[in-house]
């Protein structure tokens, strides 16, 4: 035999049943990925968010202008390579692809108000832990176009409504990271404190306090912990128009009846945030990895990227982490077939063959056994596969024209013909529903 090829370290694959799979968290199915896929598009066009689609790949200059040199994800995560004289990235993240696509498209002309939504794989080559992978999805929106603080608050209410619809666990946080004309006296401040109890600080808050202290804020090495704790508060330096902004986005969410902390530790890992910023922060189930999903306003961001002076506000989610804790409340969208049809013999199995394609002409689903077994085992595969009905064909019912089928919770049984069989099928899922 051939020697095996792995998958790539921090990637996963996601199959239909987790018996196949021996990993960390064995029981990740992909119908955990569709009930979370599914609420989204039930969900996000009610708010007036249409999808969009953006390439993987980007050129890397790109993520260096938007999330910023110093950060983590562009100072050592990123999956960079250069391909024939250009450097292209793997997308770390979806905002600055989309903020991209907004700008090259000349969107702002068309309509003043754009709200967009997006799912798909991002990459970042981080430690492998439960939760955090190399890569990963992110389904997200972004608002462009309205500086207001009410459309912070309805953002925050769609994320509040979608976990809660599926039943994940979680705290709303909240912050605000002031904007251009009064975080610079905060940061200023913050790294003078940081300065005076650098010695405390762990070596790469050391980094920090000269290129982003602000991050040294959400350090979660216990000795910086200390020191944060200590720390002076942006909402001690914040201007007016940030204030008003603020108190806006908590009045309206008050309003909407959606609970928040407001925590001043919550300065998110990306460059392109100004005022508010928000998480939805997992209470159980997830461990260290517990941020569900995050995000924030950007007002500088689409000019910074060339476009025109257009405000802008997202977040993002983990869907992995929220499959997570699907999978642990047992919770999972399947697709079952509705009949598996076994045919016992050749003549029987070209018969099978036509009653599956009306049933599936008549759109039911079924599922032809190829394999010569006994019933008994037929049985079986159709339990197995979590089908509804199984039609056993022999050559009795061949002759007859009429079959008896299996209802395989119940172990009832209903006799029906093979001249109409679609439709009687159909007729009995509707009385039986
Ligand atoms: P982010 O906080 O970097 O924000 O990522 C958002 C979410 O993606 C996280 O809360 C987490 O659930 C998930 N995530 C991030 N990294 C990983 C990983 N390595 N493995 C598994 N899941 C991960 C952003 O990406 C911003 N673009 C959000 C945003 C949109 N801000 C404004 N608009």
């Amino acid at each position: 035999m051939s020697q095996k090829i792995r998958g790539v370290k921090g990637t996963r694959d996601v199959l239909p049943i987790d018996t196949y799979v021996k990993d960390d968290d064995p029981w990740l199915r992909v119908g955990h990925y569709h009930l979370v896929e599914q609420a989204t598009r039930d969900l996000f066009p009610l708010y007036g968010y249409r999808e969009a689609r953006t390439p993987i790949l980007e050129r890397t200059e790109l993520f260096v202008r938007s999330i910023g040199e110093v950060t983590d994800i562009v100072g050592k995560e990123m999956y960079t390579f250069d391909d024939r004289g250009e450097s292209v990235t793997l997308r770390p993240e979806g905002t600055a692809s989309l903020v991209r696509a907004y700008v090259e498209h000349n969107v702002s002309q068309q309509e003043p108000e754009t709200r967009w939504w997006y799912l798909g794989p991002m990459f970042r080559r981080e430690r492998q832990q439960r939760g955090r992978y190399r890569q990963f999805t992110q389904i997200g929106i972004e608002a462009f176009g309205s500086p207001g603080p009410r459309i912070d608050a309805e953002q925050i209410e769609l994320l509040d409504r979608w976990l809660r619809g599926l039943g994940i666990p979680f705290e709303m946080h909240l912050n605000t990271l002031g904007d251009a004309a009064c975080r610079p006296r905060y940061r200023e401040a913050l790294q003078a404190y940081l300065r005076s109890r650098s010695a405390e600080l762990c070596e790469d808050c050391k980094k920090r306090v000269e290129n982003n202290p602000i991050r040294v804020l959400d350090c979660k090495n216990p000795s910086c912990q200390e020191v944060a704790a200590g720390a002076p508060r942006m909402d001690q330096f914040l201007c007016d128009p940030c204030k008003a902004h603020f108190a806006g986005v908590q009045d309206s969410l008050g309003r909407l009846g959606v609970r928040f902390t407001v925590d001043a530790k919550l300065v998110r890992g990306l460059d392109y945030y100004a005022r508010t910023t928000y998480e939805a922060i997992a209470t159980s189930g997830l461990g260290a990895q517990s941020t569900v999903a995050g995000g924030g306003r950007y007002d500088g961001l689409v000019k910074e990227l060339g476009g025109p002076d257009v405000p802008g506000i997202g977040f993002a989610a983990g869907v992995e982490r929220m499959a997570l804790l699907l999978a642990q409340k047992g919770k999972e969208s399947a697709t079952h077939p509705l009949v598996f049809i076994a045919p016992l013999g050749d003549a029987e199995a070209a018969r099978a063959d036509e009653l599956a394609q009306q049933l599936r002409a008549a759109g039911l689903s079924a599922e032809v056994s190829f394999r010569k077994a006994n019933p008994g085992n037929q049985l079986k595969r159709a339990d197995a596969l979590g089908a509804r009905f199984a039609l056993v064909l022999g050559d009795a019912e061949l002759k007859a024209g009429r079959a008896k089928l299996k209802e395989l919770k119940s172990g009832a049984q209903h006799e029906v013909s093979l001249a109409s069989f679609a439709e009687e099928v159909k007729k009995l899922t509707e009385s039986l529903r």
